[in-house]
């Protein structure tokens, strides 16, 4: 079994191989700039521990493992721009460093470049890896499409949230690691296993995200703090917290989302909800909820009929995503 460090030099390695630039440079510049901030590469890092752990051959993974970071970067570029974000990996958005016609662009061609990646894979399975990958790519629209909505919607339940939550992130990180276990020829129901594990410890992956959003230390986590509540996120905090509320709180919430971005003090908003947030101890469920999730990832894992040896990196690289700071 390969360790996480060796992974991700694998992965580095593979980066450092592959050539994006080209002209016109305007293009080109923003994908580089974005993948030279590195990230914490776990799609990829998951694709291969999985194929690793069935017995595949590492590196027939790498191509495929590439191709879901570079989806990954897309998504991100593109997401900035919908979330307003200046800030990622501690370092400019590049909507905001260019301008959005650029990173429309950039990321249209990172998408491209996606596919152009995965499809050099050598598998008997390549079609069904494609047929996963195009279906994942469509979802993650929709939870993005969702969480848009969800901005100017003041009835998102739990449930809403938790689908939203399962298309934008969850399905990818599923899908990574059943890649790495179809390149491995593991048989349906293992694949499947590692789908279902890999979709619950995603759900657990962005209930973390949304609390160092608001709770996070900015530096670290490279976002600026407080940044969902600044555009009106419907994230688990603020979806519970109008659940557990007391009427005068809750209107107090419903009202702080309710003001015109441009007239309010932003800084006032962030510390208010954020205050609520704590007086309601939001921290303390949202943990136990991530938790939760990560035990029924743990469910499907252990259907997986594979000597515990071989099967304790992934656990507890899954583990240390829960107790991130960035
Ligand atoms: C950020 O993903 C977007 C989410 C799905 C929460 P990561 O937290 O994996 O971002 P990087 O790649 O490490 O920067
Ligand atoms: C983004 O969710 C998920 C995708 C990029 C598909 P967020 O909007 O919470 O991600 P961050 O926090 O900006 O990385
Ligand atoms: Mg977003
Ligand atoms: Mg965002
Ligand atoms: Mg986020």
């Amino acid at each position: 079994m390969l360790s996480v460090n060796e992974i991700q030099d694998i992965i580095k390695k593979k980066f450092n191989s592959l050539i994006f630039n080209g002209y016109p440079a305007e293009l080109y510049e923003p994908v580089i700039y974005t993948l030279n901030l590195g990230g914490k590469r776990i799609r990829p890092v998951l694709l291969l521990m999985s194929c690793d752990m069935f017995g595949g051959e590492i590196e027939n993974a790498t191509d495929a493992a590439a191709g879901l970071e570079l989806f990954h970067n897309f998504t991100l570029i593109h997401d900035d721009i919908m979330d307003n974000a200046p800030i990622r990996r501690g370092k400019e958005t590049v909507f905001k460093k260019w301008n959005s016609n650029t990173a429309i662009l950039s990321g249209d061609t990172m998408f491209a470049l996606a596919y152009k990646q995965v499809i050099k894979t050598q598998s008997p399975h390549l079609n069904k890896i494609l047929d996963l990958f195009t279906k994942t790519a469509i979802e993650v629209c929709e939870g993005q499409q969702y969480d848009l909505n969800f901005e100017s919607c003041e009835d998102v339940s739990i449930k809403d949230y938790l689908e939203m939550i399962r298309l934008k992130t969850a399905v990818l990180i599923g899908a990574s690691l059943k890649i790495g276990a179809l390149l491995a020829g593991c048989p349906n129901h293992d694949s499947d296993n590692i789908y279902s594990f890999g979709e619950n410890i995603g759900m657990a992956f962005q209930l973390k995200d949304d609390f160092l959003d608001t709770f996070g230390n900015e530096e670290k986590f490279g976002k600026k703090t407080g940044g969902d509540i600044a555009e009106n996120k419907k994230t688990f905090l603020y979806v519970k917290a109008l659940e557990i509320a007391d009427p005068i709180t809750k209107e107090q919430l419903i009202s702080c989302y309710r003001q015109n971005k441009n007239t309010f003090d932003m800084q006032q908003k962030i510390k208010l909800v954020t205050d609520i947030f704590l007086r309601l101890g939001i921290d303390k469920i949202m943990e136990k909820e991530m938790n939760n999730y990560f035990h029924k990832a743990l469910k499907y894992f252990n259907l997986i009929l594979l000597p515990e040896n071989k099967k304790k990196s992934i656990i507890d690289y899954s583990y240390s995503l829960l107790y991130r700071d960035n």
